[in-house]
């Protein structure tokens, strides 16, 4: 489904002291598998989503989505794949400051359609936030707003979840709540999922450990 090849990515370039984020990545993701990246702070596991996800362009090589180069297609034709086809969950929840929990979730559909309400509502639900639909972001914790993003993530059934630390803010319960929800669009779906806990990653397919920029290394070492 994604081919990285060759890929490095540079911050900084226009400064002295660049930073070396990703090296020579060459990586491989099936469909419907799900991948647990590991490794430890500042290793890259952030920039492998952006690259992958077309956010971020390489600063070399290339990376393949269904063929096509993501860094070679038209601004559009990308923001079209975002869309439709990845749902993104960033370390940081980014939800509308000024929407309730409810209109945040229903964003990438832009929808008020009553059936898209019913799924929304049932999302949030399914991830205890049955009580919080009229809040706004200020309103909520933390780990609330981090299960918002995840309920805006899957809205749209995406092809492919990028999961950037979803349950690091989230006490026992919530991140079950929400490793089920993985666990039931695992058959339909790609998920890329990064986190500092083994525990959570019983379920990966497949494991990606990263370390300075680079793939090797082994979870002892993390
Ligand atoms: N926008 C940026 N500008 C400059 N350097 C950056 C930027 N974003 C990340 N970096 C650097 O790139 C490297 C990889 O960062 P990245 O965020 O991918 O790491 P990570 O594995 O996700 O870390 P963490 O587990 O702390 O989230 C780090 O050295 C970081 O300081
Ligand atoms: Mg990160």
């Amino acid at each position: 489904m994604f081919k990285v090849e060759n890929v490095s990515l540079l911050y900084d370039l226009d400064k002295e002291d660049k930073t070396h984020a990703l090296t020579h990545i060459n990586l491989e993701i099936k469909e419907g598998q799900f991948y647990g990246i590991l490794g430890p702070s500042g290793s890259g596991k952030s920039s492998l989503l952006y690259l992958l996800s077309g956010i971020q362009k390489p600063t070399s090589g290339k990376v393949y989505y269904k063929g096509a180069v993501l860094s070679e297609m038209e601004e559009e034709a990308l923001a079209a794949i975002r869309l439709k086809e990845f749902g993104f969950v960033f370390q940081k929840h980014f939800l509308i400051p000024y929407m309730d929990v409810l209109h945040n979730t229903l964003v990438p559909l832009n929808s008020k359609k009553p059936d898209d309400v019913e799924k929304a509502k049932n999302l949030l639900e399914r991830l205890g936030l049955e009580r919080e639909l009229k809040k706004k972001p200020y309103e909520l914790s933390g780990g609330q707003c981090q299960r918002v993003a995840v309920a805006r993530a899957l809205i749209n059934e995406p092809k492919v979840l990028f999961a950037d630390e979803i349950t690091a803010s989230l006490d026992h319960k919530a991140a079950s709540s929400v490793m089920e929800l993985l666990e039931e669009i695992k058959a339909q779906t790609t998920i890329l999922f990064v986190t500092h806990d083994e525990t959570k990653i019983a379920m990966a397919d497949e494991m990606i450990y990263l370390r300075e920029g680079q793939l090797g290394g082994d979870k002892d070492e993390d």
